[in-house]
């Protein structure tokens, strides 16, 4: 049997493209034209990069700097968000690459991209219906207590402020925004008797309520969040000097998401009313971040916390200044 290549080609519903290795095209297939809506006759010679979106699951910058990786390793099944060239549609291939040695010995990347936007958008559809049920869970147990009420609600305000500060790009702020809505959802596993009781707690009780973040990473994980996530509910009572809790698992790296939610955590505890302690004022809680500074806070994220309080207004509505009336401040 003899199998024509070129037929095969053009009627392959994934895209295959050829590139030299200045990152120039020297193939492309028919389906690019329905796609993305580029004839392959008039990219034909021009930079990939320039049919491509400047966005990129593993933010790897622009489109540039990933042509520039294709050129020194293989992809394997990476997401690529590419733009259609009206503009408007997002496109979701998943690209297979591998560098080759073209006919003239001189170094060829060939790719293959196979449209999963559809998968895509289910996947997030599901993502978004697994969050709304756990929302509704933590909205759940933050009901039974006074005090807490609003909580997760509050830290996703002030992790939002704190990663915008720091630059995070969308997709982490995204990340930020669910991790810090979910990060106690494993109270939901504790005793509604030690979470709602406003004594002191016996070691024990105590020892019980220190379950929470590694029972909230089990529900995450089980309801199919990614791995950042799972992190920052397992680890957001881990300090930045590895103090804390969980003890006996190791928090992966230096995870700026995890570190974000812990500030915001404390933030609100100090800045609520609890039932065991007083409201701290906007120089008690710059001093008590700065006396934790590098101990159980990440120092980048205090400093930005500190400059937002100093600098900014975006703090004013939750934080106690010098003389304000503690009876005008919200319950919770
Ligand atoms: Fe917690």
């Amino acid at each position: 049997m003899t199998i024509n290549y070129d037929v095969l080609l053009e009627n392959l519903r994934d895209v295959f493209w050829a590139m030299d290795q200045e990152g120039n095209i020297l193939y492309i297939n028919e389906i690019c034209h329905e796609l993305l809506g580029y004839h392959p006759k008039e990219v034909l010679g021009k930079p990939l990069f320039e049919i491509m979106c400047p966005r990129h699951e593993y933010r790897v910058g622009s489109c540039v700097r990933l042509v520039e990786q294709m050129k020194v390793r293989d992809f394997h099944k990476e997401k690529l968000w590419m733009l259609h060239s009206n503009g408007e549609t997002r496109v979701v291939l998943e690209l297979n690459s591998r560098r080759i040695e073209g006919a003239s010995g001189a170094l060829e990347i060939h790719g293959l991209g196979r449209d999963i936007t559809e998968r895509i958008a289910l996947e997030k559809a599901n993502k978004q219906a697994s969050l709304n049920a756990l929302k509704a869970l933590v909205a759940a147990v933050e009901a039974k207590d006074v005090y807490t009420q609003g909580h997760s609600l509050r830290v996703a305000q002030y992790a939002q402020t704190l990663g915008k500060c720091l630059n995070l790009t969308q997709d982490q702020l995204e990340e930020l925004d669910m991790a810090s809505m979910l990060h106690d959802i494993g109270k939901i596993g504790i005793n509604d008797a030690i979470l709602t009781k406003s004594g002191i707690l016996t070691s024990d009780e105590y020892a019980m309520i220190k379950e929470h973040p590694v029972i909230g990473g089990r529900i995450v994980s089980a309801a199919g969040f990614s791995r950042d996530i799972i992190n920052a509910v397992m680890y957001h009572h881990r300090h930045y000097d590895g103090h804390g809790y969980p003890l006996g698992l190791d928090m992966v790296g230096d995870n700026t998401i995890v570190c974000i939610i812990s500030v915001a955590d404390a933030f609100d505890a100090m800045t609520s009313r609890r039932s065991y302690k007083p409201i701290l004022k906007r120089q008690q809680v710059i001093d008590e971040f700065l006396s934790q500074s590098s101990k159980q806070f990440c120092p980048r994220v205090v400093t930005a916390l500190i400059k937002a309080l100093t600098e900014t207004d975006a703090f004013d509505g939750c934080v106690l200044k010098g003389d304000d009336d503690l009876a005008h401040y919200p319950l919770g």
